[in-house]
């Protein structure tokens, strides 16, 4: 019988392919999502990003007013850079919150949940190091 061996290395392989198609696809979405803001070169933004920056407001009070960390949550902008946070797991992490170690979840809320984009197209800036913190300056229409 060689239908066992047989099933195992097709495992193995399936393993090694798929594992390997995720990893890959998250670092091509982590790259593409530098779509959610736009900094021209004078660091003004455009509206979203902007109204991303607005919204961050409910989430400055842990994580510091510049994303820097703050007294209970921490750094996001390390976070981001570090794990590669795409937009989906970003929304994720937000909507679900981790209640039991002091993150909200914000899927009930529509100051937030409606702009996921918006305020990961401002962290993502601010994490790319291509935004400085503070209000930002609108890019004029
Ligand atoms: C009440 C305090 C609090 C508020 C308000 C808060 N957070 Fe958090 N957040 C935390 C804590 C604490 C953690 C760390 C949880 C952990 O240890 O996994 C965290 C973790 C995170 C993470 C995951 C970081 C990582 O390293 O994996 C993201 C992303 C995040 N917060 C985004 C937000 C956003 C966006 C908002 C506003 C909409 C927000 N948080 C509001 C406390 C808060």
């Amino acid at each position: 019988m060689k239908i066992i061996p047989t099933i195992i290395r097709f495992s193995v392989f399936f393993f090694i392919f798929f594992n390997t198609f995720v990893f890959a696809s998250n670092q091509d979405n982590f790259e593409q999502d530098k779509k959610y803001y736009v900094v021209d070169e004078q660091g003004r933004v455009d509206k979203k990003t902007y109204n991303g920056w607005r919204r961050f407001g409910a989430c400055s009070g842990c994580h510091g007013a510049k994303a820097t960390g703050g007294t209970s949550g921490p750094n996001l902008l390390l976070a981001i850079r570090n794990k590669k946070i795409d937009f989906i797991t970003f929304k994720e992490i937000v909507s679900k919150g981790r209640p039991n170690k002091g993150m909200p979840a914000w899927n009930i809320d529509p100051n937030v949940n409606k702009y996921y984009p918006h305020i990961y197209g401002y962290l993502r800036a601010r994490s790319d190091g291509i935004l400085k913190g503070g209000r930002p300056k609108k890019i004029p229409k």
